[in-house]
């Protein structure tokens, strides 16, 4: 007889009816049998943490069966553009907990934060090129996003490939329109010694989806659905860790009340305008442009 089996088994015969709630909490955990240690610790954790919240709040059967309705109406709203269970950790702070205890560094590197429901594969573009392929390039919110990448010494990062995604000045995502897949969307290969720029329009802040769980989650704490505008930006390199993160436009009204706790200190940039001839000239912009100057700064891993 397979060990497994024999285990389960004698579990099923020497089980005794648990007696009071710590009983019961006490024979679940007991019967935690995984199959590594990492996956024990993180059942083991959830459900003592499932439980005491049971037996703190007490829920009733008919609250009880909310929630779980809940969690499945959230399926529900899942597609292959929209993932509303990463909705409801970034909307919970979830996200940005996690992400924070993960990605640990000195002073100097950039913060990560959360990358949002909205990541998907990027078009590969060319250094410069302009992401923005849809109308908004014509309502002229021109934006030139410019630095190099580098090490927390300072030294330029070569070979790294940065994939950048935002919504436009309207404040949507190409996902969320499906007819515009891949606009405002790019995966370039920054320069041999570390450069890169990327042509794109201003975004705005603008709401998440609310329409689904995660609008009811927010309408039941009560809290704002705005996201600060923001340009997300993953820059991966060999050797380094891959960096997750936002440069959010300093000064917008949203940056102190993120609705997905993204916001971290650094990460607010100037978004300043360029009339300058020569520098319109040199960026092969239209005319007048916000100009955006960051160093993503990354940690060896
Ligand atoms: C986003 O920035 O794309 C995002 C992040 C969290 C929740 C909703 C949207
Ligand atoms: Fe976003």
């Amino acid at each position: 007889m397979a060990e497994a089996q024999k285990s389960q088994e004698s579990q099923v015969s020497q089980q005794a009816a648990p007696k009071s709630a710590e009983e019961l909490t006490a024979a679940v955990l007991d019967q935690v049998n995984a199959a590594g240690p990492r996956v024990q610790e993180l059942l083991t954790a959830l459900i003592r943490h499932l439980h005491a919240f049971a037996a703190e709040t007490r829920p009733t059967a008919r609250e009880w069966r909310y929630g779980l309705d809940f969690l499945a109406r959230t399926g529900e709203f899942c597609t292959p553009g929209r993932h509303e269970f990463i909705l409801l950790s970034d909307l919970l702070g979830l996200s940005a907990l996690t992400n924070a205890l993960a990605n640990p560094g000195p002073e100097q590197m950039t913060p990560s934060t959360v990358e949002g429901p909205f990541h998907n594969e990027a078009p590969p573009r060319e250094l410069g090129a302009i992401i923005a392929t849809g109308p908004e390039w014509e309502r002229g919110e021109w934006t030139v996003l410019h630095g190099t990448i580098r090490d927390t010494g300072g030294a330029p990062v070569g070979g790294a490939t940065i994939d950048f995604w935002q919504a436009d000045d309207l404040g949507h995502y190409d996902v969320q329109e499906p007819q515009r897949a891949g606009n405002l969307r790019g995966l370039m290969t920054v320069a041999p010694d570390g450069g890169y720029w990327v042509r794109t329009v201003k975004p705005i802040s603008y709401s998440v989806p609310v329409d689904g769980t995660g609008g009811e989650l927010l309408r039941a704490l009560n809290r704002q659905p705005m996201r600060p505008a923001h340009i997300h930006a993953e820059v991966r390199a060999p050797g380094f860790r891959t960096l997750t993160t936002h440069l959010f436009v300093a000064g917008d009204e949203y940056l102190g009340s993120d609705a997905a706790w993204g916001v971290r200190d650094g990460l607010a940039v100037e978004f300043a305008r360029n009339h300058d001839q020569a520098a319109i000239e040199r960026f092969a912009m239209p005319g007048p442009f916000y100009d955006v100057s960051y160093d993503f700064v990354l940690v060896r891993q």
